[in-house]
């Protein structure tokens, strides 16, 4: 039987990452994946061009029933370490936001590195790999696959979450950690584009493509970000973030114009009062979104000051207060991340070890630990990989 002192289920983000750390340790470490290739979410990621980090990274960007669990993996591999290592590669990178860095060409480059860490740490990768069933023996476990019995000392469970199933995503953490008595949190789709309902929907194709600055909230948390007209519904970042917060059923804030108060609506009389409220609306937010409101509000092509202080405080009401009809998502389809998962009161947040049996662990996204938008994510990945490669 083959004997390994470590086995990796899943190579991805976070299980390359544990691979190469502890092979360069000296442990003798196998990864499988059912995947026909590593890394496919890395090279699917930003457009093709991997967001790999987020400078900023820290603890607040994380969304977990236990908030602290991811301190200590946060502060021992910061993002710096990621970039020295990448920069250590020649990689090229731009920072595209504040703090938040892709790859300058291609996800593949990134991919290409991990790769060349792995082959030079002396890890082994296995694909198109079937895991069976796993057995606990005393003094160690046994992974049974398609092409036959390994052994191993630490097991690592670093399947990821349940998003976009074609690319290889399974349950399959999740009941490996059940099989054992873990807990698993609700799991739900998230970085997630929104649906809306059916009548909007109409509305919205029209203006599918289009994008503009607004403000999302939900449960007191907001971010003004840009958002994005589909034909089924909204995306772009502020909407893929207030998923993170948001649920199907709940009340959902868009604020159209974030940047103007009734005050400087109403102001527009006085500095302007030739200026329809139409032309001025349009600097502010795209002509065939200005041309859907003015269905509603006919007046909108008068002067300003034809308008009366009620007028211009339904129009900020509608254009702050903007119902887009909320539906639901798009579900694991499409979404980047899968909230909740293994709860990480059972795990050790300095090695990720299951606290309910010896020698097995779980790491990256299939723990309950969800990052916001913009290379969190993945810091998270190479984090927590990082971590439990000290101690597997
Ligand atoms: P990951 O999903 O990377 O890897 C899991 C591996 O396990 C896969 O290789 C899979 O094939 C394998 N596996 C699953 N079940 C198995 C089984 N039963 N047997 C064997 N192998 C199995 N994040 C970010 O920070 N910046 C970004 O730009 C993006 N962009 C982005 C775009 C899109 C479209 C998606 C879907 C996601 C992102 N993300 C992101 C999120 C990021 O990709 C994600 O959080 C990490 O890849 C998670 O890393 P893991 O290692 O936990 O799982």
């Amino acid at each position: 039987m083959d004997k390994q002192d470590v086995i990796i289920i899943g190579a991805g983000a976070s299980g390359l990452m544990c691979a190469a750390t502890a092979a360069y340790r000296g442990r003798k470490v196998l990864v499988l994946d059912h995947a026909n290739k590593a890394g496919k979410k890395i090279l699917m990621s930003g457009g093709g061009r991997c967001n790999f980090t987020n400078m900023d990274a820290a603890p607040k960007h994380f969304l977990s029933d236990n908030p602290h669990f991811c301190i200590s993996a946060l502060r021992r591999y910061t993002p710096q370490d990621f970039v020295d290592l990448v920069d250590r590669h020649g990689l090229d990178y731009v920072e595209k936001a504040p703090g938040q860095l892709f790859c300058e060409h291609s996800a593949k480059d990134l991919l290409a590195i991990l790769m060349t860490e792995v082959e030079w740490s002396g890890a082994d990768i296995k694909l198109n790999i079937k895991v069976v069933k796993i057995d606990y023996q005393d003094d160690m476990t046994l992974v049974t696959t398609n092409q036959g019995v390994f052994a191993c000392d630490s097991l690592v469970v670093a399947t990821g979450g349940l998003s976009i199933p074609t690319m290889g995503a399974t349950g399959f953490g999740y009941d490996m950690a059940k099989q054992v008595g873990h807990e698993v949190l609700p799991t739900r789709a998230s970085l997630v584009p929104i649906t809306v309902q059916p009548e909007r929907k109409e509305q919205f194709a029209a203006l599918s493509g289009i994008a503009c600055d607004i403000t999302a909230t939900s449960k007191g948390v907001s971010f003004q970000e840009p958002m994005l007209f589909t034909h089924r519904g909204v995306s772009g970042p502020a909407i893929l973030q207030i998923t993170n917060f948001w649920q199907p059923g709940e009340s959902l804030g868009i604020n159209l114009i974030p940047n103007l108060t009734l005050e400087s609506l109403m102001a527009l009389r006085q500095e302007a009062p030739k200026k329809s409220f139409e032309g001025y609306l349009s600097s502010l937010l795209p002509k065939r979104l200005v041309e859907l409101v003015k269905v509603r509000f006919d007046w909108l092509d008068q002067r300003s000051a034809q308008t009366s202080n009620e007028q211009i405080e339904q129009l900020f009401q509608y254009l702050s207060h903007y119902d887009i009809a909320p539906n639901g998502t798009e579900g694991y389809r499409t979404a980047e991340v899968t909230l909740g998962g293994v709860n990480t009161k059972e795990i050790s947040s300095k090695t990720f070890e299951s606290q309910k049996q010896k020698g097995l662990y779980f790491i990256g996204e299939v723990l309950d630990v969800t990052g916001w938008l913009g290379g969190y994510n993945f810091q998270w990945a190479w984090a927590s990989g990082f971590a439990a490669g000290q101690y597997v």
